[in-house]
């Protein structure tokens, strides 16, 4: 088994990665001192798998657990999950020592943790991430929060997971969509902080692909060390933090732009990703093979690298980058890469630049 920890402090955990952990969920806990009662909140594709493995685990270890179980799929990121969760954590009881456990994925972590975050001014919380995204980016980190219908994300807390764990198992059931859609934030990791990582991706890419568990449990766990080497010198996202969104100011453009219902995200930032790859070439003189090797990673882990739009789309995608939140001052910002595994935040694109890339060109994949 792998572990990572994540010194913060009085609020430092450690996550571990392997296989048939969720078996070992009520032991983990027990060593945490946690109270008695405790909730899982699960969605229904993952509880049915998965939640009477963490339940029986924490009553074994005489823990006394009720599970929460929430709509599947990014809509149930609402106040009025939140609530819901509120009613029945009040109905069972939980007190100021009673913690929450997230078994699923991102959209579990982030509407759990927030519950964990404010029910009783503040709960500890177990995460156990079971999509590829979760265990690589959500489940680490301590951003939680919901969803409004004016945007993603708007409503949210930094609250610190107790513990992490990612079993690997439990990824043998995802979609194989998701499961790429994952892979997009892992090479991203790559890309953004260790170019032996993004070399180690090329080589064993194969093998992701079937889910190995060896080469799985490897990339996993230089992918959380790096998210928690981030977080660890920007935990409140002042600034470092922001590399970790390289190819996410075009990707959450495309995700707004259609509604969020084309493109998963781990599919709208693989594309971001690529574009953010050739501004980096013209602005901070990314060489042009390390470009190609982005694109060309991307495409065989058989995911999107490339838009057709046409102008009104473009017009609309242009907007839509100007009302990231993560905009300031009225001025979008980019992560660029300079080369594979080094890239720098807070760059200015021109608006030239930027709507060349997004105009249909080339791609070395396709000649
Ligand atoms: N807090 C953060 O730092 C952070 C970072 C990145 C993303 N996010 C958030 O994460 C969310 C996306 O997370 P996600 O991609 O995990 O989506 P998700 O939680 O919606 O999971 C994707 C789908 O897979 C299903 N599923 C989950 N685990 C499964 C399993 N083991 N087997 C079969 N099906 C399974 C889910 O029910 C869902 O239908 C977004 O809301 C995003 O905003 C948060
Ligand atoms: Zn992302």
């Amino acid at each position: 088994m792998g572990i990572v920890n994540v010194p913060l402090g009085n609020r430092s955990y450690k996550i571990n990665i392997g296989a048939g952990l969720v078996h070992r969920l009520g032991a983990e806990c027990a060593r945490l001192g946690l109270g008695t009662r405790c909730a899982i909140i699960s969605d229904t594709n993952v509880a049915p798998r998965f939640g009477k493995t963490a339940h029986e685990a924490l009553a074994k270890a005489g823990f006394a657990p009720t599970l929460i179980t929430i709509p599947a799929g990014e809509t149930a990121k609402s106040l009025k999950t939140v609530e819901a969760c509120y009613n029945q954590l009040a109905a069972q009881r939980l007190e100021r020592k009673s913690f929450i456990v997230a078994l699923g994925g991102g959209v579990v972590g982030d509407l759990a943790g927030f519950v964990a975050a404010t029910y009783l001014r503040g709960l500890p919380f177990v995460q156990v991430p079971t999509t590829l995204l979760a265990q690589v980016d959500s489940s680490v980190g301590g951003k939680v929060g919901l969803n409004l219908k004016a945007g993603k994300n708007l409503v949210g807390a930094f609250h610190q997971p107790r513990l992490v764990l990612c079993d690997l198992d439990t990824l043998a059931s995802l979609p194989m969509r998701e499961f790429r859609a994952g892979l997009a934030e892992v090479i991203k990791y790559g890309i953004i902080y260790d170019a032996r990582l993004f070399q180690q991706l090329e080589r064993d890419l194969p093998k992701l692909l079937l889910r190995d568990t060896r080469a799985l449990a490897a990339v996993i766990a230089r992918c959380c060390e790096i998210k928690a080497e981030v977080v660890q010198q920007d935990e409140t996202e002042g600034g470092l933090r922001a590399i970790l969104n390289f190819g996410h100011t075009i990707g959450h453009a495309l995700e707004a732009i259609s509604h969020y219902g084309k493109y998963l995200h781990g599919e709208a930032i693989s594309i971001g990703q690529v574009a953010a790859a050739e501004l980096s070439a013209q602005i901070l003189d990314l060489p042009a093979p390390e470009v190609a090797r982005i694109e060309t990673i991307f495409h065989r882990a058989g995911l999107p690298t490339r838009l057709k739009l046409n102008p009104p789309q473009r017009k609309k995608l242009l907007t839509a980058m100007q009302l990231d939140k993560k905009v300031s001052g009225g001025e979008v910002k980019f992560v660029l890469a300079r080369r594979l595994g080094a890239v720098e935040f807070g760059q200015r694109v021109p608006l030239a630049a930027l709507e060349r890339c997004l105009t249909p060109h080339p791609s070395p994949l396709t000649p």
